[in-house]
């Protein structure tokens, strides 16, 4: 399959950053590590991984606007284009060497997703969207599974920690989803979050209180993968409100009632 100029734009920047955060990882004892805030870290290892896709980025297309995790909001020349960007999502599992973490790549182009990229390092799993385009990993075609029962299906969630303040509803829907679901799964990086949904390895996902730059480039795959995304009340404003329910359109379909369920009795 031949890629886009801009895909490779982006994977380039993506495995570039990969290769910076493989070396970290297997030093992480010796990384200086802060608190962006309670349970909230940040480490050399995410801003050197940054420095790398927005140096990468900025060669490539520049006065393309950037929003990233570490630099904020970053204005350009170009009001069409924005790039939003993770540079490593997952930080509490790299830090504490467990090898689930990506860099999520997303580029809007007058505020629409077209194209995105999620590369995960250590298992050299490169996931690639572009709208209209299909998804892929590695350059496979990815396909949302079929399973349509909630039953049968595998879902995979994001779990409230400490300094995320009021938990929402999170324990009412998990008790629910656990009442009706085969399992369910918690990774740690909502881009891998989503893209295992887009590969049929998730049957579906939702968790709230997200920032654009974890699940942007997550979402292209998604739909490009032929799944359905939205937010717990069927609203597309996922970007902003961070709350985000997806899978295929049936498992879509019933984790949006069951999240919305009272307790359940089960
Ligand atoms: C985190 C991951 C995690 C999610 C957290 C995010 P970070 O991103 O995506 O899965 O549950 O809420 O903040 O901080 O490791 O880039
Ligand atoms: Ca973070
Ligand atoms: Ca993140
Ligand atoms: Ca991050």
């Amino acid at each position: 399959m031949a890629r886009s100029a801009i895909i490779n734009v982006m994977v380039q920047a993506a495995m570039k950053a990969g290769r910076s955060l493989s070396r970290d990882f297997g030093e992480v004892q010796n990384l200086q590590v802060s608190l962006k805030g309670p349970g909230d870290y940040v480490s050399q290892a995410d801003r050197r991984a940054e420095d790398i896709v927005y140096t990468e980025l900025s060669k490539a297309r520049p006065g393309y606007a950037f929003l990233m995790e570490e630099r904020g909001a970053v204005d350009g020349a170009d009001d069409q284009h924005r790039w939003i960007v993770d540079p490593l999502d997952g930080t509490t599992n790299f830090l504490h060497g467990i090898p689930v973490f990506a860099i999520s790549i997303a580029l809007e182009r007058q505020g629409q997703l077209v194209a995105g990229v999620v590369y995960n390092p250590v298992m050299d799993e490169l996931y690639t969207a572009e709208r209209g385009g299909g998804a892929f990993m590695n350059d496979r075609r990815l396909r949302v599974a079929a399973r349509t029962r909630l039953s049968d299906a595998v879902i995979g969630c994001g779990i409230p920690h400490l300094g995320r303040g009021h938990h929402g509803n999170f324990l009412v829907e998990l008790r629910n989803v656990m009442g009706e679901a085969a399992g369910v799964r918690r990774l740690g990086s909502a881009a891998l979050d989503l893209a295992y949904v887009a590969a049929g390895r998730m049957d579906g996902y939702w968790e709230t209180g997200l920032s654009a730059w974890d699940v942007a480039a997550g979402l292209l795959l998604v739909r490009e993968a032929g799944g359905f995304a939205s937010e717990p009340d069927g609203g597309q404003d996922m970007l902003e409100s961070g709350n985000v329910v997806a899978g295929n359109e049936a498992i879509h379909r019933a984790l949006v009632n069951t999240l919305s369920k009272p307790v359940s009795s089960r």
